[in-house]
């Protein structure tokens, strides 16, 4: 039997743990201060709730299986379908727009590499039912906000935001149908990782002619809003002008600074149809730290009315990476920790009461009923990093005292049993 996790799982050790666990209050916190609600759902899902026309690549990297009662069952490799559901479950129209965060962990089977496994914890943020801009603007200020109380400057990452109403508008110029635009959109995000010439060759084999392509290669170079009305007809759908309104309100936002156009930023999944952004270190040495956009299709897609949502993704490990490689991670201690050493067996009963009165005015406190050679007990203390050992003896009790021995500055102290109990 091997010792080794699944390929791509992960154990958290306590140090480890503690660092992932800062990580989450952090999500937790920008996430109450925005006015967001918690919520939680399953992490088994059924698998046609991520079985999609447009072929996205996470439809065939999921964890999928039959249950003893045949049922195509799947882990979840992201959580916004979930949301979709428990939406439309509950038939929530009334109360929109409603804000929501969930914290939880999803399975892809993909290729391993740096900033990507095959189990994460994803943060998520959605706001359901606001149509206008605010909700992209409030989404990106928590990802700012979440990012700056971390300890990066804002000069350290760059959102890089377009919108796919946008590439539509370009692409219909071209007679590429909307029923054809959620597959394009799909290969547009894979051009980073296969080539520009692998992308002409799946788009050649669509039936695409070569200078087409090499317009769709040129749009999507573009990084200046202002280049982007050349490649538009007038009849456009308002991909531009949305573009346009964003940047307004992100300067009301003072937003600005940390947000970028850019045409290449597609999002590798079919559902989105508004803005879309991406979230990445602004030398570009990790994969993307977060993503999102407006998705206002996903409900008809699940069989309900249209209903705009908005919401983003960003997962635990990359940040981690991030934040491990800048040293921005609290150290990991058991400083609170105190141990109450009793010397033999004759001390054992006053040592659990001298415990017990610890643990009820809430000190962190290990009860050591070894009767180890105390230099082992203190080397052992030294090495968990603890705070004080109580060192329970039988000389101090005849004063009917204990010793206090600080870990931290070597000094020692004895106290009165009645003054440690009546204070
Ligand atoms: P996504 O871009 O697929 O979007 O994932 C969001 C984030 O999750 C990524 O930017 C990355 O930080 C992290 N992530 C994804 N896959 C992996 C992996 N295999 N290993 C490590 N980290 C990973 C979504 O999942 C959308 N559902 C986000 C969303 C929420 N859109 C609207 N609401």
């Amino acid at each position: 039997m091997t010792l080794e996790p699944v390929k791509g799982m992960r154990d958290f050790y306590p140090d480890e743990l503690y660092k992932r666990n800062w990580l989450f209050d952090h999500f937790k916190k920008t996430s109450n201060i925005f006015g967001f609600e918690e919520y939680e759902a399953c992490v088994l899902e059924h698998e046609d709730l991520y079985i999609r026309k447009a072929g996205d690549e996470i439809t065939r990297q999921l964890y999928n299986f039959s249950d003893k009662g045949n049922r195509r069952l799947s882990l979840r490799p992201e959580i916004t379908p979930s949301l979709a559901r428990m939406i439309l479950k509950k038939n929530i129209n009334n109360s929109l727009p409603i804000r929501w965060f969930t914290i939880g962990q999803c399975f892809r089977y993909e290729k391993m590499q740096t900033g990507r496994k095959r189990e994460h914890y994803q943060w998520n943020m959605d706001i359901v039912g606001e149509k206008s801009l605010n909700a992209e603007s409030e989404l990106i200020s928590a990802i700012i906000n979440l990012l700056t109380t971390l300890g990066l400057s804002r000069k350290e990452f760059i959102i890089k935001v377009n919108s796919r109403k946008l590439l539509n508008d370009f692409l219909l110029k071209y007679n590429i149908s909307d029923k054809d635009f959620e597959r394009y959109c799909i290969l547009i995000d894979k051009i980073d990782k296969i080539g520009e010439d692998e992308f002409k060759k799946s788009l050649l084999s669509e039936g695409i002619g070569i200078e087409i392509i090499n317009e769709i290669i040129s749009f999507i170079k573009i990084k200046n809003i202002c280049e982007i009305e050349n490649f538009l007809d007038k009849s456009s759908s308002g991909g531009f002008s949305e573009i346009l309104n964003f940047f307004e309100l992100a300067k009301d936002y003072s937003i600005l600074d940390c947000i970028q156009f850019d045409a290449s930023i597609v999002r590798g999944l079919s559902y989105y149809t508004g803005m879309i952004f991406e979230v990445y270190d602004s030398k570009n040495e990790y994969r993307a730290i977060a993503g999102g956009g407006r998705y206002d299709k996903l409900f008809s897609l699940f069989g309900g009315t249209e209903i705009p949502m908005v919401g983003f993704g960003m997962g635990d490990i990359v940040i981690s990476e991030i934040l491990n490689d800048k040293n921005l991670f609290p150290e990991y201690n058991q400083k609170k920790n105190i141990l109450v050493f009793a010397y033999s067996e004759k001390e054992k009963n006053m040592s659990i009461k001298i415990t017990d009165r610890l643990r009820n005015i809430g000190k962190n406190v290990i009860l050591d009923l070894s009767y180890k050679k105390l230099d082992k007990i203190i080397s052992y203390t030294n090495k968990r990093g603890y705070k004080e050992i109580i060192i329970v003896a039988p000389e101090e009790l005849k004063r009917n005292q204990v010793l206090i021995k600080n870990m931290y500055d070597r000094t020692e102290r004895n106290i009165n049993l009645d003054d440690f109990f009546n204070c």
